[in-house]
């Protein structure tokens, strides 16, 4: 019996390069510059072998007809880097600016772009700590990437990744757990669980929900995008803000070349006058 060689892929060839950036340039608005062929090539080299493919043409050509793998491409090609208390400032401007101004009324936050969940997270923890435990805000967290969903739903996250957060804050708002291998991990306690509804929604496309929200955390996502599409996404944000609601981006982040209606608010945050 003669053992199968495994595939040695390599890394994608320049045109084929530039037709996976195209693919995901086109579905998802990420610009992916040269020098990234390494990553890609990797990532998607794992992709080829699960799917026992002979090699990135015949996984080019799968993914321009079959609309589910081009997602599946788009996942992987995601940066996903998130942390519990990003950029701590910026929760700290939600609790003292924006839950007041929604005093009587429930409280209406979206968090796009969410990866993992930690994001949400914080802003359900932060709120849930500011008003004694009973929170009235609805908090939605959208993202492209089925798998960082998938994550965020389940809640489990490695203990290290807790290190951000104050002891009791932990001790109140995650329990102890295992991951489906054994492994140690906390969980987002129910009640904060609850606060946060976890859908898909791939930003360049028709957005289904209706305003008006009182922020939108938006960070370390328009990184990735151009010019021109940055600044069509922060006039949708715009149009689903109420009057004096909050758009946050990423520290990283800047509209200063970007027409849009937004005034200054503080470092990184925006406010629809
Ligand atoms: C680096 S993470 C940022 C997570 C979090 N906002 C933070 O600041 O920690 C960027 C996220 O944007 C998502 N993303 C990229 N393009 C997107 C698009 N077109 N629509 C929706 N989400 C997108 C990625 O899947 C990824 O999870």
């Amino acid at each position: 019996m003669t053992a199968t060689a495994p595939i040695v892929l390599g890394t994608l060839r320049r045109d084929e390069f530039r037709r996976a950036c195209a693919l995901v340039y086109d579905v998802a608005g990420i610009a992916m510059s040269d020098g990234k062929e390494g990553l890609v090539s990797s990532r998607l080299a794992k992709r080829v072998r699960e799917l026992g493919l002979r090699g990135f043409p015949e996984y080019l050509a799968r993914v321009e007809r079959d609309d589910a793998e081009l997602a599946e491409m788009v996942d992987r090609l995601t940066t996903n880097k998130t942390n519990f208390f990003r950029e701590r400032a910026h929760f700290d401007w939600l609790r003292d600016r924006v839950l007041p101004a929604a005093s009587g009324r429930t409280l209406r936050l979206w968090s796009a772009g969410c990866s993992s969940g930690e994001e949400p997270y914080t802003m359900a923890m932060v709120l849930h700590e500011a008003t004694g435990g009973k929170p009235d805000a609805s908090i939605l967290a959208t993202d492209i990437s089925a798998r960082m969903l998938a994550k965020g739903r389940e809640g489990l996250y490695l203990p290290e990744t807790v290190a951000d957060i104050a002891p009791a804050l932990v001790q109140r708002h995650f329990q102890p757990a295992r991951s489906d291998a054994g492994a140690e991990r906390l969980q987002v306690r129910e009640h904060l669980r609850r606060m946060v509804r976890f859908a898909r929604l791939n930003l360049m496309e028709e957005w289904p929900m209706r305003g008006a929200f009182d922020a939108i955390f938006c960070r370390n996502v328009m990184i990735y995008f151009d010019r021109a599409t940055q600044e069509r996404l922060v006039n949708r944000f715009h149009a689903m803000l109420a009057p004096g609601g909050y758009l946050f981006i990423g520290h990283s982040e800047t509209l200063h070349a970007l027409e849009h209606g937004y005034a200054y608010a503080a470092p990184a945050v925006f406010v629809r006058p």
